[in-house]
């Protein structure tokens, strides 16, 4: 798993991973951009491996030391969750149609990193959260699952993207467990479920 924040979706999977016999993976270890955030504590209390991996030398050089870091730890699959670097092709070469990331919108409206501040400055009634496998463009590889949530009128970001959280905890572990059962089917831009 690559993180870079509170780890709320790191510790929705763990729960996962930890209390269905059936799920099909494991988290091989935890890497980090940076140092001091939840996301490593959470971890750590899990008992599960962290690395953290600064950035540095350009984003050529970070993305090999990203993969070097998952292989060494037989990590097959790069599941990213706030993780707030772009990744280099390198690393779609290392995992072809193996990463998989978490985005705060029904994409393809407002990829990015402010995605709940630009979706209720927009005045959307609806917006949501969007699974998808990662590919060269920020945001953009083919959607695995989205779900919508409704923008409130009195919603502050904070309470918009503390509902599009909750869909979140729930829908990532099912994703990851249909990718880790080999239940997902990439043909171009369309993902199947079987
Ligand atoms: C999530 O809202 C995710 O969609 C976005 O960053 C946030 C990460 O939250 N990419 P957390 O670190 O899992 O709590």
């Amino acid at each position: 798993m690559l993180v870079s924040g509170s780890g709320t979706n790191l510790a929705a999977l763990i729960d996962a991973v930890g209390s269905d016999p059936g799920f099909g993976a494991t988290i091989t270890v935890v890497i980090s951009d940076r140092l001091g955030i939840k996301a490593i504590d959470r971890a750590a209390d899990a008992g599960l491996p962290v690395e953290v991996v600064p950035f540095r030398g350009g984003r050529k050089a970070f993305t090999k030391a990203i993969c070097r870091a998952a292989t060494a730890h037989q990590a097959e699959a790069l599941v990213l969750a706030g993780f707030m670097r772009i990744l280099g092709p390198e690393a779609i070469r290392a995992f072809p149609d193996r990463i998989i990331n978490i985005h705060p919108s029904l994409l393809p409206s407002f990829p990015g990193a402010s995605a709940v501040a630009e979706a209720l400055g927009y005045g959307v009634t609806l917006t949501g959260v969007s699974v998808h496998f990662v590919d060269n463009n920020v945001d953009h590889g083919p959607i695995i699952a989205q779900r919508a949530v409704p923008v409130l009128p009195e919603d502050t970001k904070e309470s918009l993207h503390a509902r599009i959280q909750w869909e979140e905890h729930e829908l990532y572990p099912q994703v990851i467990k249909a990718f880790a059962n080999g239940r997902l089917r990439v043909d171009g831009r369309r993902v199947s479920w079987e």
